[in-house]
């Protein structure tokens, strides 16, 4: 597809447009919540949308702990969501 980079997220691989935030590519593809809290157990997706929360994390190229919201795609990035 024109326009678009592929990236991996939890090993399949999908198409986004570049440019965007690795929260904004989950969104886009459906996910509105890709991690569970250690203690509730519960949902967490994007709340703040700018670094604060903590609440996006994902691991990008075998990086843990990094914000979704601040990170942006780049062609063959690896995204593992919790
Ligand atoms: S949504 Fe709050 S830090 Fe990413």
């Amino acid at each position: 597809m024109s326009g678009t980079i592929e990236i991996l997220v939890d090993g399949a691989p999908v198409r986004v447009r570049p440019g965007i935030s690795v929260a904004a590519a989950l969104l886009g593809l459906g996910r509105t919540a890709w991690r569970r809290s250690p203690r509730q157990d519960a949902a967490r997706g994007l709340f703040c949308g700018m670094g604060v929360c903590f609440e996006c994390l994902v691991t990008i190229d075998g990086v843990p702990g990094q914000r979704a919201c601040l990170a942006r795609i780049h062609p063959g990035m690896r995204v593992e969501t919790g």
